[in-house]
């Protein structure tokens, strides 16, 4: 899915230097979004959850000519602090950031919401999918003197009921909300946060959801445009509010989703 388009090349990220976080494989959104990035001129820093992802996720990174890799837990402090401290070691300040991350049991991911959702599960959903925005909003933020852009990945979920999502849901509501408080904080900086709300993408992330593949289906054939989601339109959207051209936006859930997202009643059938 993620290689079946080119991005379009240019100067948009040239001089621009950031994160791209939540790499897993070619179809991870992250991808998608740095492969835009590199092709408008970015240099990246990729950070990976852990040992088994890197070595699906180097050849990818050098695919497009960048060498740099590091390791960043964001369930750990300590991982956390050594990959930033990196990045600092590396370039003193950065220009953008990518949070493509999230993260709830398979058991949550299923079922009813309310018989499903355990302390714990809750406290691991937010923890990997809303803090980890929240702490690392603060860390680029410190390592962006000059100002910068960030940006978050974002559901319908978080505004409507969908089958399965459940907790997830709750933390994308928790993340929105995180994004709009952060561009509070952040904006007097010079620093725009924004969230882009994707429509269902075959990633591994909606493999763990029960009746993730009819959730791409739904939402192709309930969309505006009767297409899926196509990651050139996500990439494209990330490089508008992370480049010049999103100048001014601030605090926004931008919607890529062809349209589904305001869809109230789906076509009816003829009578
Ligand atoms: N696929 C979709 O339909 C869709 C739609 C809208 C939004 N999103 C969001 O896009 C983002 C990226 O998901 P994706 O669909 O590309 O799936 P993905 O599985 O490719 O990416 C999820 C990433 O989260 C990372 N991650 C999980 N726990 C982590 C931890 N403790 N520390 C560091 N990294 C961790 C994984 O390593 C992986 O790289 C997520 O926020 C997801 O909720 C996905």
């Amino acid at each position: 899915m993620a290689d079946d388009w080119t991005p379009p090349a240019g100067d948009l990220m040239k001089g621009k230097r950031g994160i791209v976080m939540g790499v897993a494989n070619q179809n991870s959104i992250a991808w998608g979004i740095a492969r835009q990035l590199a092709a408008q001129g970015a240099e990246i820093a990729f950070t990976y959850q852990g040992d088994s992802l890197e070595r699906r996720v180097r050849p990818l990174v050098e695919s497009i000519g960048m060498d740099t890799m590091i390791p960043a837990d964001v369930t750990d402090d300590a991982s956390m602090d050594a990959a930033f401290d990196a990045i600092k070691a590396k370039w003193g300040k950065i220009d953008f950031l990518v949070h493509s991350i999230a993260f709830a049991g398979k058991d949550e991911l299923q079922g009813s919401m309310v018989a499903n959702t355990t302390r714990e599960g809750f406290r691991r959903a937010m923890d990997i999918s809303v803090y980890s925005f929240i702490d690392c909003a603060r860390r680029a933020s410190e390592i962006m003197p000059d100002g910068g852009a960030m940006i978050c990945m974002t559901y319908l979920g978080a505004e409507r009921t969908v089958p399965s999502y459940n907790v997830m849901g709750v933390a994308k509501a928790a993340l929105e909300a995180a994004t709009r408080y952060a561009a509070r904080d952040l904006g007097p900086q010079g620093i725009r946060v924004n969230a882009i709300s994707a429509g269902a993408m075959r990633t591994l992330s909606l493999a763990g959801i029960r009746g993730g593949k009819s959730l791409m289906g739904t939402g192709r054939d309930w969309s505006l445009l009767k297409e899926d989601t196509r990651m050139e339109g996500v990439a494209g959207a990330a490089l508008y509010l992370l480049s010049e051209l999103g100048h001014s936006v601030a605090g926004e859930v931008h919607h890529v989703d062809a349209g589904f997202h305001v869809v109230g009643v789906p076509d009816l059938p003829e009578d």
